[in-house]
């Protein structure tokens, strides 16, 4: 459920109308609903209000998803904890009021520097990837005289059943200590000085529309952690990570409700507190970017609309053919007629394609057309690609709006070039 709707003959923003916020801004934009945001994650913190955990859930929102100050904020005030994967993103979440003991760091290389920015933070936990970043993390903690959190990410071997560019737990996947290997590994960091284990760490992929895969993880990770307690390990906490899927198109993802259940069946029984990280499903759907038609161009055999948005600003369709849904922000009626459509970009290349084929009311220049679900893995993959400056991010919330991250100058961009020496004269 979103708050993306037509009234008045106009697709809308919550109660503001799209064409306000592109008369202001300008187009292409993105635009979030606080609404929305704030609405998926209580749904989906509250799907686990009645387990029986010794703890309440920690949900962190996974800031790769969406970064931007204001959204983290927004989710920071209604309880939300962070999953961060770089130090950009670990100074993102604190610079948004995130206190350490809700951020959990995630990615497989995390550097020196990154682990004593986190240990400095005093976050959560370190969900470790490796053996060498294990060593890495137990020096740098030694050199700091505290000891380190973690969990050991487990690589489950299981089929995610997403797409590959996407799926993170299976064995030939960069992610994870190997399934085989996990108990060898909790033996070394059990024997660290400065390593602290607290719990269990599965993350399997994203956009996951069936609880199968998931539920064949966790009951890998349910083994392991009776294998690891009988080896005398303490195990308080189950970082189940994110992944769950949102509706871009006829396929219909689980319910959190129904995540919910699925996890309490599986690993209920443990007494541990859970944490999540879920990305796509907090944001995806409170996003849209809103673009312009410039021109509508016919080819030999098929009808381009040429936007004024590219693949720099939105890569998914390029990278990996993901399908967005796109609406006209003018409402149509009954006496509107509709052509099919090849969405592209002006980026100079044949994959700025952002759909082909799609049946959209008559589609001239100056019409504003809004893709639906970007607000996940849309702004924060952007590039200036094509020297295309980063385009505005704009928040809603109720009638008002504001612009979170303006449009930079092409002068800004150009700025940050440096002409050495010998070029200058
Ligand atoms: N935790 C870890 C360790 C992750 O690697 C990810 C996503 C998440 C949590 C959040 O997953 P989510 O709940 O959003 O599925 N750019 C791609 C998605 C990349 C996901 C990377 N990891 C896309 O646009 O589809």
């Amino acid at each position: 459920m979103h708050h993306f709707e037509y009234h008045n003959g106009e697709l809308h923003a919550e109660d503001v109308p799209l064409s306000k916020i592109a008369a202001e801004v300008g187009t292409p934009f993105y635009c979030y609903s606080t609404a929305t945001l704030v609405r998926h994650y209580n749904v989906f913190a509250g799907a686990f209000d009645n387990h029986a955990a010794q703890d309440k859930p920690l949900v962190c929102f996974s800031a790769k998803a969406n970064g931007n100050q204001a959204v983290l904020t927004t989710l920071a005030r209604e309880g939300a904890g962070i999953d961060v994967v770089s130090g950009g993103e670990l100074a993102r979440a604190l610079a948004a009021g995130v206190p350490g003991e809700r951020i959990v760091f995630s990615g497989v290389g995390k550097t020196r520097e990154e682990m004593r920015a986190a240990l400095e933070a005093g976050i959560y936990q370190f969900n470790v990837e490796s053996e060498p970043e294990l060593e890495a993390l137990n020096d740098v903690a030694g050199s700091m005289n505290v000891k380190a959190p973690i969990t050991i990410r487990v690589n489950p071997d299981v089929d995610a059943q997403t797409h590959e560019k996407i799926a993170t737990g299976k064995a030939e996947n960069k992610f994870g200590i190997s399934w085989g290997w996990a108990r060898d590994v909790y033996a070394r960091a059990g024997a660290m000085d400065n390593i602290q284990i607290v719990g269990v760490d599965v993350h399997i992929g994203s956009q996951l529309t069936s609880l199968d895969p998931f539920a064949a993880a966790f009951r890998r990770v349910a083994e392991l952690v009776q294998t690891l307690r009988d080896d005398g390990h303490t195990i308080d906490r189950l970082d189940l990570g994110g992944g769950l899927g949102i509706p871009y198109d006829e396929l219909t993802p689980p319910h959190p409700d129904d995540y919910a259940h699925m996890v309490a069946q599986v690993v209920g029984n443990l007494g541990c507190q859970l944490i999540f990280e879920p990305g796509r499903m907090i944001a995806g759907n409170a996003g849209i970017l809103v673009s312009d038609v410039i021109y509508v161009k016919q080819g030999e055999n098929r009808r381009f609309a040429i936007l004024d948005a590219a693949m720099n600003d939105l890569i998914r369709p390029s990278l990996y053919d993901a399908h967005h849904g796109i609406i006209p922000v003018k409402a149509p009626d009954s006496s509107s007629t509709y052509e099919t459509y090849d969405l592209v970009g002006p980026v100079c290349e044949t994959g700025d394609t952002f759909a082909k084929n799609r049946e959209l009311p008559v589609l001239q220049s100056g019409d504003l057309v809004a893709f639906l679900s970007a607000g996940a893995y849309g702004a924060v993959m952007s590039s200036t690609y094509n020297a295309r400056p980063l385009i505005p991010e704009v928040l809603v919330n109720g009638d008002q709006y504001a612009v979170i991250r303006p449009r930079p100058r092409i002068e800004d961009l150009i700025g940050l070039d440096r002409i050495p020496d010998w070029l200058k004269d």
